[in-house]
């Protein structure tokens, strides 16, 4: 009984009632006993001198004015105990029937449904919000959440195995061209085995990567930096490829800029990712112009190429992960897409903004991004 009362708000807030009135009738009875009794033989002092009144007729009076007491007490209880029924009735079920239905909700998300939402009786434009539509509002916000990773995970779970089942495919035609005898054991046929095994273990580096950045598992070291020294570091790492590749490179750095707060690693990766594309994306005798420049407070870093330039419509996707305009011609030249999405990444981390602009195919592209500047406390 008692396990079945402490399981069911209704019954709990019935007997909180209960409790109330039986309180409340034992204080009232017993004031009444005391005093009716000492009121009584006030009042009838004076009457049966007026008039009197025998000692039966006294007796008489009292007793029925005790029963008129113990009746209407009676009554106030019997009503006292239906309002409590009622008012735990009403009021449990405006807590209870949401409750219930929050519960019936999250075993339904736990199973992975993650449509329904809860009824939010208040206006929430008004603030006219109870406690208990806050929680709702709270969970059908976090229901949403949950949806939106849900629908990430899967989306990076479709994604991961659609690339990694590309180089794999491709790994196990050659082998099975090999046992067949189709094709011929030549240098090339392992160099082109390599090269798929290769590009999987890019994929692979690349995602873990990927998953730490995303995660914010890393630490960034903060440090005063000078944006001319960043962009001469990778400039010296990468000039190899200028040369390979025939591209001119200007640049426009000012040796005097102020500083940027910066993680040099992860800002040398940033610039790398950007450079490496310019230089991958732009055909041999092509001109990459790499600038930096202070607006406001903050050091905008601008890589402009005259390469293949990018479409308006995939202009805003370029930063999403596995994005490439070109699937096929991407997976000539080995790129998955994630470089951007690592790049957005560090720089958002940095408290900083990344985009991309271009005039369209053919027309060259421009993938600029600020960090802010080192403010000198005086
Ligand atoms: N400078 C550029 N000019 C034209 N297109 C570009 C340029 N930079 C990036 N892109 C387009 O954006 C896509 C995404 O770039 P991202 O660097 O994320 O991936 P990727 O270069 O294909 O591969 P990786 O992950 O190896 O860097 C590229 O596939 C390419 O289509
Ligand atoms: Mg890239």
């Amino acid at each position: 009984m008692f396990t079945f009362i402490r399981s069911h708000l209704a019954w709990k807030l019935f007997l909180s009632y209960v409790i109330v009135i039986v309180i409340g009738v034992a204080v009232l009875s017993t004031a009444t006993s005391l005093s009716i009794p000492a009121a009584f033989d006030r009042h009838m002092a004076g009457m049966s001198a007026m008039m009197g009144g025998s000692q039966t007729m006294e007796m008489d009076l009292f007793s029925n004015y005790q029963a008129a007491v113990v009746e209407s007490l009676s009554l106030a209880t019997i009503t006292a105990l239906i309002a409590a029924v009622l008012a735990s009735f009403f009021i449990s079920r405006q807590v209870v029937n949401p409750v219930k239905k929050m519960m019936a909700i999250s075993h339904r998300i736990a199973d992975g449904e993650y449509h329904e939402r809860l009824k939010i009786s208040g206006n929430l434009h008004l603030n006219q919000l109870d406690e208990l539509d806050q929680l709702a509002l709270t969970f059908n916000q976090m229901t949403d959440k949950l949806e939106k990773i849900e629908i990430m995970r899967r989306q990076l779970i479709g994604d991961v195995s659609h690339e990694l089942r590309t180089p794999l495919s491709a790994i196990k035609g050659y082998m099975e061209g090999l046992i067949d005898g189709i094709l011929p054991t030549t240098p090339e046929t392992f160099e082109q085995i390599y090269s798929e095994a290769d590009r999987l273990q890019r994929l692979v580096n690349d995602l873990q990567e990927l998953s730490r950045v995303e995660a914010g598992a890393y630490q960034l070291e903060l440090k005063s930096i000078s944006p001319f020294d960043l962009v001469e570091s990778v400039i010296n790492h990468l000039s190899l490829q200028f040369e390979e590749k025939k591209i001119n490179l200007e640049k426009k750095v000012d040796r005097q800029l102020p500083n940027v707060l910066a993680d040099k690693d992860r800002m040398l990766q940033v610039l790398t990712n950007l450079i490496g594309n310019a230089l991958q994306y732009t055909p041999e005798g092509g001109k990459i112009r790499i600038s930096a420049s202070l607006v406001k407070s903050e050091i905008i870093f601008s890589i402009k190429d005259t390469g293949i330039g990018i479409s308006a419509d995939h202009l805003p996707l370029i930063f999403n992960r596995f994005y490439r305009t070109d699937k096929s011609r991407a997976r000539l030249s080995g790129g998955s897409g994630i470089g951007l999405t690592i790049a957005h990444a560090l720089v958002k981390a940095h408290q900083g903004r990344i985009w991309a602009e271009s005039n369209g195919e053919g027309k060259g592209s421009t993938f600029s991004f600020s960090l802010p500047v080192v403010i000198h406390k005086q």
